[in-house]
């Protein structure tokens, strides 16, 4: 960081961040981009003289154009007429001023673990409101071997009345908008995080969610790049929130090519009381920039991640889950049986989904009943416990928390849990409701239960799902802070369980990835990245979600096929190999498995047990742009950079098309490589030539006179090849 007269500039390893603070009090953004010499700052004011005849500017300086200029934050009816940061009422009215006062170094603190930890330096400039006695502090947290900035923003009330909270965007940040285009990762249950780019044309784009959570409708991850950026090259800047509530993404592209980039709580039907004497302080966005293109971003918010989110560092057992392999028709018998072939084939963790508590035979009933169904294990789940641990497999078992079945005896016990509102008609989805975290005494509920279950039963795993959205809200007189709160009470309780256990692993999952976000990824390891385990489709959600996640926060399991999401039909080595570049695990029943395929996925484990480090913090690099090709490419490197994987994915069969040429990256220019695999292939080059010629596939399949040395790159195939240096 280095701070001089009335500019700050912070550095991180490749990138500097700068503005500085007017001399009417306003902090306005200069650069952001590849590093450059502290305090070079001259060429990056802009000389301003005259406005327009319609500009808005304070009455002592016509050059001041104050719906121009970049600025950190932004404040409504202060002459901004872009949308703004910040709207606040009182009884005043909506006016608030605020106007530079200080730098504060160190001392940001939340108030739970949904934060990123281990910046090298935080910094805050100080705002004060004139005429209320109102601080704003812009908090900049500085990740230096990540690339990365985090930004918060606190308010504190230290007046005589209570302010209303309208809107309060994590950061703002406004630059050049010229020749820039949108990368979102939208899409649904079962197509969660496709990508989606559009170029940034004048106006307003705005986007998030209203659902309560993070979605599988909108992620909060995006990038703004450089129009022709790609993989490989160009300017991009990813941005993320960590938060698993309402978020939104504006963009703004205003008349003066500028553009305005905010993240945030939705504002869309939210409004905080902040009572006197109070601080509100919103969730961290984190933003990246890189010249090397989506790869070299995606890197630095892998990085990030892993060495500044996610708590848990562990180890990460080869899991069976038994979701799909006997849905709710389990009992101790038919797992013992799972969990016997499961020892057989290498796997280190059994996770018993949903069906184990209260009288759950179907997704009618019994959720919040966090007690053992004593029809299916008669003696508890600790005889399951102690079975799989004299195979060596640890037990993992399903919850969803949050929610609540009309039959149940919690709900017979606590009707004003659920939240279901009087005198409307109310919403049900999957048949349940939402318990009410924003009450103490459901979170204490859901921690005593959940504790109860984990050291009675020797649990050390827990699937934590959630499987509706929101429709009716609580909180009364405050339903404008509901959802935040619920947000809070989420994490308070994870944060209680996560603190007692720390053995407890927590995968999360809401319908597989519908809250695949930096706020669960606090607390939990990685997240069920989709329902949907068809390799076609995940193809398209692992590689959707490389650009903000690395591969050790995707759980990846080889499922059945006819897949039964999809019901397409795929070979055992496309599934596994697609699977592979996440952390693996497998859910079908493996007692029904063919001898071959079973071997094989005996093997898959062996290899992935050796490799699983690699996988989880190594490098990943997409080399095509899977969405729009006809193949997806992606090279996975250990962290030494010295062996890796390569996992061709191929949609559909071209008859007579030329075999696929493949530029590597990330490689040392002058070492000597190795690369073996489908269709026999062998060749020894130097880092450089793989990266600059690539190198070519064996002739695909082509109808006839097909020989070993070819490769079989039909419709829907993953085929590998290893990496080595020499
Ligand atoms: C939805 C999850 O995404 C599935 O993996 C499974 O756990 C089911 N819920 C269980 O009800």
């Amino acid at each position: 960081m280095y701070i001089k007269d009335n500019f700050i500039q912070l550095n991180t390893k490749n990138t500097s961040y700068i503005f500085r603070i007017t001399k009417r009090g306003d902090a306005e953004h200069l650069y952001y981009g590849k590093r450059v010499p502290d305090g070079d700052w001259q060429p990056m004011v802009e000389k301003r003289s005259l406005l327009l005849v319609n500009s808005l500017y304070p009455s002592d300086d016509i050059s001041y154009g104050i719906d121009d200029m970049s600025f950190e934050y932004s404040f409504a009816h202060r002459g901004d007429s872009r949308a703004c940061a910040m709207l606040l009422k009182d009884d005043k009215g909506e006016v608030f001023d605020f106007v530079f006062d200080s730098i504060q170094k160190g001392g940001l603190k939340f108030d739970n673990k949904a934060c990123a930890y281990g910046s090298d330096e935080d910094i805050a400039v100080v705002f004060k409101c004139t005429d209320r006695k109102l601080t704003l502090k812009l908090w900049y947290s500085v990740f230096y071997d990540s690339d990365v900035i985090a930004r918060t923003v606190q308010l504190i009330n230290d007046g005589e009345t209570d302010i209303s909270v309208d809107n309060i965007m994590s950061y703002q940040l406004d630059i050049d908008g010229q020749d820039k285009k949108l990368l979102t990762f939208d899409g649904a249950w079962a197509r969660e995080r496709y990508k989606t780019e559009k170029s940034i044309e004048y106006g307003r784009y705005v986007s998030g969610s209203l659902s309560g959570m993070s979605s599988a409708e909108c992620n909060p991850f995006f990038v703004v790049a450089q129009i022709n950026a790609d993989n490989t090259k160009g300017d991009c800047i990813g941005f993320n929130l960590i938060y698993s509530g309402n978020h939104k993404i504006s963009l703004q592209r205003d008349t003066y090519e500028g553009l305005r980039i905010m993240q945030g709580i939705n504002d869309e039907g939210f409004c905080f009381n902040l009572q006197k004497g109070k601080t509100f302080t919103t969730p961290q966005g984190v933003m990246t920039f890189s010249c090397d293109g989506y790869n070299g971003m995606s890197q630095n918010m892998h990085d990030f991640v892993l060495n500044h989110i996610v708590r848990y560092k562990g180890e990460l057992p080869v899991m069976l889950n038994t979701w799909e392999a006997v849905y709710f028709g389990l009992n101790v018998d038919k797992l013992k049986t799972i969990a016997d072939k499961a020892s057989e084939t290498g796997f280190e963790m059994l996770v018993v989904d949903d069906g184990w508590f209260g009288k759950r035979d179907d997704d009618t009933t019994s959720l919040g009943d966090w007690v053992v169904d004593k029809r299916k294990f008669p003696r508890g789940l600790k005889e399951l416990a102690d079975y799989v641990k004299s195979k060596n497999i640890k037990l993992g078992i399903w919850f969803e928390p949050e929610m609540i079945s009309i039959e149940s005896n919690l709900y017979k016990n606590h009707p004003d849990w659920a939240l279901i509102n009087s005198g409307v008609r109310n919403i049900t989805g999957r048949g349940q409701y939402i318990l009410d975290l924003t009450k103490k005494q459901v979170r204490e509920y859901l921690v005593s239960s959940i504790s109860k279950i984990v050291e009675e039963q020797k649990i050390d795993y827990i699937k934590w799902d959630f499987n509706r959205r929101f429709a009716e809200i609580g909180g009364g007189k405050d339903s404008g802070s509901f959802l935040y709160n619920y947000v809070e009470g989420l994490y308070e309780v994870l944060g209680e369980l996560t603190d007692r256990y720390s053995h407890l692993i927590i995968e999360g999952c809401a319908s597989g990835g519908g809250r695949f976000d930096l706020g669960m990824l606090c607390f939990s390891p990685f997240v069920w990245t989709s329902d949907n385990t068809n390799p076609l489709s995940r193809a398209h959600i692992q590689e959707g979600t490389s650009y903000g996640y690395p591969m050790g926060t995707m759980l990846c399991h080889i499922s059945a096929s006819p897949n039964h999401q999809t019901a397409r039909i795929s070979t055992f080595d496309t599934r596994a190999n697609v699977a592979y570049n996440g952390i693996f695990g497998c859910q079908m029943d493996i007692t029904k498995m063919n001898e071959e395929d079973l071997q094989k996925l005996s093997k898959v484990i062996e290899e992935y047990k050796s490799d699983k480090d690699n996988i989880r913090y190594g490098k990943f690099y997409r080399l095509s742009d899977g969405f729009n090709k006809n193949d997806f490419v992606w090279q996975t490197m250990n962290s030494s950079g010295d062996s890796g994987r390569i996992t061709v994915y191929h949609k559909r069969f071209m008859p007579v098309y030329s075999s696929l040429r493949i530029k590597l990256t990330g490689l040392k220019e002058d070492a000597k490589y190795r690369i073996t695999g489908a269709g026999k292939l062998d060749i020894t080059a130097y880092g450089s030539t793989l990266m600059n010629s690539g190198f070519s596939l064996p002739q695909n399949y082509n109808g006839n006179n097909m020989s070993d040395d070819a490769t079989y790159l039909v419709d829907d195939t993953a085929i590998v090849f290893n990496i080595k240096k020499l």
